[in-house]
């Protein structure tokens, strides 16, 4: 009951269709059986409340419930290993205690490994432990299929009732059958299309995407750096320009300073690993990844350009989460760029609408955090925007003005209009002419 899990059991409850959540951890469950969601994710917490309420969610940490449905959705954690391989101690675990629970069941049942997996682990890892587990063979009395999820957080739910496809990977008819038998009953009428494949391919389309959108965020950084020396050049116009082209398309190509969360870093490590260990070095996604870390250093480059070295001066960062609209820090791009201002003897002093209790508790002792915006900023001698909050975004040049030591703003997330902003000494990712 993660946040893939989650999402999944909601949406499927919610379109009427008898959902029981498993975990492991007593105090989500209970939460969740209660109809409050565990996690921040609009729409969540009505969809559970309506779905636990017409008695078509249910939560339970006893896994031979599974007994009473037909199909179970592994939706465990794969996090990274220290050399950035991906670790499967959950999907192992999860799918063993999963068997021992089919042992006994004598209807067909459909095991789909919805976790993202380096390709060849649904066949080479799941297939093995589940047949063990169960002691029955995958194939007429026991399905198994790999069918990754694409939600973003923030979007989650409206992007599991929307997607723009479906990818089912299996090794026969009759599991693939069975899993779009389930989203036809799904999505009626607004079934997207399937793609049915191996299990291996279904996997690598998930790392393709993510790869893709990385390399894609990574892309138009690179072009705002170019942009930044260029005076006169707007990287967003070019962006816009760009984005007409259908080969190109508009999305994903917002300049910033690079891309965070739990998933894209975490993956292409997982893929730059997997594909080295097969003899290919795929010089193209360490690019991604490179330009991605060093993203923090421009952001600096632009604090240094206005403010001058940055030894003992007050910085007001403005913004801790990935992206807006969640409370969720994993690998911000605000980590790295505090880091780097800590070493350069900068005083930091943070705000974040919602992410500050994540932050105090990981990086409480590298910065100041206080309750609101203006707090931040106050007696500051440069503001960097890191996360693009609504809540930033209604500033004025008045209030940065009037709150910080000298007026000075780093937009690294080109939330606001530079022309707004003259009376500051102000700087944005990718805009030539002030850099
Ligand atoms: C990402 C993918 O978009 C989902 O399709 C995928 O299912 C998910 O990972 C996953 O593997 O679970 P998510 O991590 O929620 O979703 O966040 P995104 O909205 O993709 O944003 C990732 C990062 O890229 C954020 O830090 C965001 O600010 C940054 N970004 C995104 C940019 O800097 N510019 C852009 O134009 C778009």
């Amino acid at each position: 009951m993660g946040y893939v899990g989650l999402c999944t059991a909601a949406t499927f409850a919610s379109c009427g269709i008898p959902t029981i959540g498993i975990d492991i951890d007593e105090n989500r469950i209970q939460q969740i059986r209660k109809g409050q969601a565990p996690i921040h994710e609009p729409q969540l917490d009505l969809m559970l409340k309506k779905a636990v309420k017409r008695n078509l969610l249910d939560a339970t940490t006893d896994v031979s419930r599974v007994t009473d449905t037909r199909s179970s959705f592994l939706t465990v954690g794969t996090p990274s290993q220290p050399d950035g391989s991906i670790d499967l101690t959950f999907v192992k675990k999860a799918t063993e205690e999963l068997g021992t629970a089919l042992q006994n069941k004598e209807d067909y049942h459909l095991v789909v490994v919805k976790s993202t997996v380096i390709p060849g682990t649904t066949n080479n890892t799941v297939k093995p432990v589940l047949e063990q587990s169960t002691g029955k063979i995958v194939g007429p009395s026991l399905g198994l299929c790999a069918n990754p999820e694409f939600l973003k957080e923030g979007t989650a739910i409206s992007d599991a009732l929307h997607p723009d496809k479906i990818v089912i990977g299996s090794n026969d008819k009759k599991s693939a059958a069975q899993l779009t038998r389930l989203y036809r009953e799904f999505y009626r009428s607004r079934l997207p299309p399937v793609i049915t494949t191996t299990p291996e391919t279904a996997e690598l389309v998930k790392y393709a995407s993510n790869a893709f959108l990385a390399t894609k965020v990574s892309f138009i950084n690179t072009i705002a750096n170019i942009s930044q020396h260029i005076p006169g050049v707007d990287v967003n116009q070019v962006a816009e320009a760009i984005g007409r082209d259908p080969r190109i398309g508009p999305l994903f190509l917002k300049a910033g300073p690079g891309y965070g969360g739990s998933c894209f870093h975490k993956d292409l490590q997982a893929l730059i690993n997997h594909s080295q260990l097969q003899g290919y070095d795929p010089l193209l996604l360490k690019a991604t990844e490179k330009t991605n870390e060093e993203q923090a250093d421009r952001v600096v480059e632009l604090a240094e350009k206005l403010a001058g070295p940055l030894d003992q001066k007050r910085i007001a960062i403005l913004g801790l989460a990935f992206k807006k609209d969640t409370d969720d820090i994993r690998e911000a791009s605000s980590i790295r760029v505090i880091d780097r201002l800590s070493k350069k003897g900068a005083r930091l002093v943070g705000y974040d609408p919602m992410a500050m209790p994540n932050f105090e508790r990981i990086f409480g002792d590298m910065i100041e955090l206080t309750k609101d915006p203006l707090g931040a900023l106050r007696g500051a001698d440069c503001a960097i925007v890191m996360t693009e909050w609504d809540e930033l975004r209604k500033l004025k040049a008045k209030d940065y003005i009037a709150q910080m030591r000298q007026p000075i703003l780093v937009d690294a997330r080109r939330i606001y209009n530079a022309p707004e902003f003259k009376e500051l000494k102000f700087a944005a990712i990718g805009l030539g002419s002030v850099a």
